[in-house]
């Protein structure tokens, strides 16, 4: 790839070792100085005109930048905050991401990262004590700024989640097709329709869509409690419960991380079936990169709060730019690996969320890191056409 000439890299080196930056305008200002399309001649002139139009390589991120066709949602500079008695944890900040009708958007990144509260962000589920900014579009409304009864509206049936342990998400003293049929009702409760729906009709809506999630003699299971199903079923009857009321988007935080290997298969299985089927966009939760590369359109992976790098699914997997996905990989065993050796990580650990470094979140762990990292956190800008990335340091050494 190539952002910037020989000697434009070499003036753009020595800039980097003499600029002093100290806020993240001062990153920008020096990459919108130095990256731009290959073909023009002056450093400098990037600067001129509309530098910060869509497409244009090395321009700030904005959520249009990315997505090619309209955004389902629009998730635009996102923080999250908690008062603690250690202080302010800042567990999500400077987040922004868009989704498609029918784009599954991989989210990775390790624990603590800041995924699920970006997603219970999301559906307006974070206890009261978060402090929340920025804006969340979904289908022209922002979330964040909807009243109460038009949000009930909007979860299930515009957007619904899938939980990570279907045993604590489910009631364990409730038979399963009770539950199925109750988020039915409530959605029937929380719609405009004035047609009130029946406990037997729910009831049958219910056992459809068990049998739509591939649950065998979905009639008789539906009487089950969760304790009779196993961990496999559960998750079934959990995905049940997000599908039966037709979201348009479905958050699936962590769904398989609780299955063994084959029923995780299955479970993949069957969400990339409903995704074409009810043409359904997700956001699709994951520690775990496998995983998420078998779903995802597009992937973003976070970092302490951050989101780092974001890209089409094959660039992010083949062609990582940020130091931190390239570490992520690395530590991802294969087929090939040697397993007489020890499985790589990511040496150090994340900043503590209730005090975050001014400069890159990363730089502590970094083996690309310069002294400049340190001053300011860098912006997301776009490294190829869909790919952005939140390290300017390594896209000067990726030319
Ligand atoms: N109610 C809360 N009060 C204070 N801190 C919180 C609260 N909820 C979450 N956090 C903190 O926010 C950070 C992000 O948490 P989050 O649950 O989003 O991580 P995650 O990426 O989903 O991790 P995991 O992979 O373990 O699920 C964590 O440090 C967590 O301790
Ligand atoms: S090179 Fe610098 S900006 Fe890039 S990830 Fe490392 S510390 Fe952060
Ligand atoms: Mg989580």
């Amino acid at each position: 790839m190539h952002f910037i000439f020989s000697p434009q890299r070499a003036l753009a080196k020595e800039e980097l070792r003499r600029t002093d930056f100290t806020t993240a305008s001062d990153w920008q200002g020096f990459l919108l100085a130095y990256h731009r399309p290959c073909g023009s001649d002056s450093p400098k002139g990037a600067n001129k005109g509309n530098a910060l139009t869509t497409g244009d390589r090395g321009t700030r991120f904005s959520p249009d930048t990315i997505s090619p066709v309209p955004d389902l949602l629009a998730v635009e500079n996102l923080r999250v905050e908690f008062a603690s008695p250690q202080g302010v944890v800042c567990a999500v900040r400077e987040v922004s991401f868009c989704i498609a009708a029918r784009e599954v958007l991989g989210l990775v990144g390790e624990s603590g990262s800041g995924k699920s509260v970006t997603s219970m962000a999301m559906l307006r589920l974070l206890p009261p004590q978060a402090r929340v900014s920025g804006s969340i579009h979904f289908e022209g409304n922002d979330l964040l700024r909807l009243p109460e009864p038009a949000m009930r509206g909007i979860r299930g049936s515009g957007i619904a989640m899938i939980f990570q342990e279907p045993m604590t998400a489910l009631n364990p003293v409730m038979r399963v097709g009770d539950q199925v049929a109750e988020a039915v009702l409530a959605h029937q409760r929380d719609g405009k329709s004035s047609k009130r729906m029946t406990k037997q009709v729910a009831g049958e809506r219910a056992v459809e869509a068990l049998r739509t999630v591939a649950i065998p003699d979905a009639e008789r299971r539906a009487r089950d409690y969760p304790y009779q199903l196993s961990g496999g079923q559960r998750q079934r009857v959990m995905i049940a419960m997000a599908i039966v009321n037709r979201p348009r988007l479905l958050i699936a935080d962590e769904p398989t991380t609780a299955l063994d290997v084959t029923i995780q298969a299955e479970v993949l299985e069957l969400l990339n079936e409903l995704r074409e089927k009810f043409a359904l966009a997700m956001l699709f939760i994951s520690h775990d990169l496998a995983v998420v590369s078998q779903v995802s359109d597009r992937v973003a992976v976070m970092y302490a709060g951050n989101l780092v790098e974001m890209g089409r699914a094959e660039q992010v997997f083949h062609n990582p730019m940020h130091p931190y996905t390239r570490g992520l990989l690395k530590a991802v065993p294969n087929l090939h690996s040697d397993r007489s050796q020890p499985l790589r990580t990511i040496e150090g650990t994340v900043p503590p969320l209730t005090a975050l470094p001014p400069g890159c979140l990363f730089e502590p762990r970094c083996g690309w890191r310069v002294e400049r990292c340190a001053e300011a956190l860098p912006p997301l800008v776009e490294v190829a056409p869909d790919h952005v990335a939140r390290c300017p340091v390594i896209q000067l050494e990726h030319h």
